[in-house]
């Protein structure tokens, strides 16, 4: 497995979370675990992409800029999340911003799967591109024990 198919791997599994969150209705049980699923799911994924994808792009002059945008749009990810969390769940307010993370996401995977992952594939070997995927599962999954 490379680091770009490790990646989409998770991307299908926040796509999938925030279909299910923005179907959710009202102060339930339902509702708060999939918001918990769902921040996790996000904030494992930034930070393991940050260190594993996004520094080595960072050193490459092709990929730096993509790189510090892709960073960026994960700030204004976690701005999104912080406002829905601190939302009641029983207010309508809730699923506008749970809409408003969705569509945000949803376009910063499609930017990182078609623009991002595209200049990256000539910056990174295939060796590199095999042990980032290695070192990028491993901190996913040392984040989820560790929750
Ligand atoms: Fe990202
Ligand atoms: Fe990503």
């Amino acid at each position: 497995m490379n680091i770009f198919e490790a990646l989409r791997e998770d991307h299908d599994v926040q796509r999938d979370l925030l279909d299910q969150l923005t179907q959710t209705h009202g102060d339930s049980e339902r509702r708060a675990k999939l918001l918990q699923a769902t921040r996790d799911a996000l904030v494992h994924h930034e930070n393991a992409e940050e260190q594993y994808f996004y520094v080595p792009l960072m050193q490459a002059d092709l990929t730096q800029e993509q790189a510090r945008h892709s960073i960026a749009e994960h700030h204004e990810i976690d701005e999104i999340l912080e406002t829905l969390e601190h939302t009641a769940p029983s207010s309508p307010a809730w699923l506008t911003h749970a809409k408003t993370l969705r569509e945000k996401v949803l376009h910063h995977l499609e930017e990182e799967e078609h623009q991002v992952f595209q200049q990256a594939g000539k910056v990174l070997d295939d060796t590199e591109k095999q042990e980032l995927a290695t070192r990028y599962r491993r901190e996913m999954s040392e984040q989820a024990g560790a929750d």
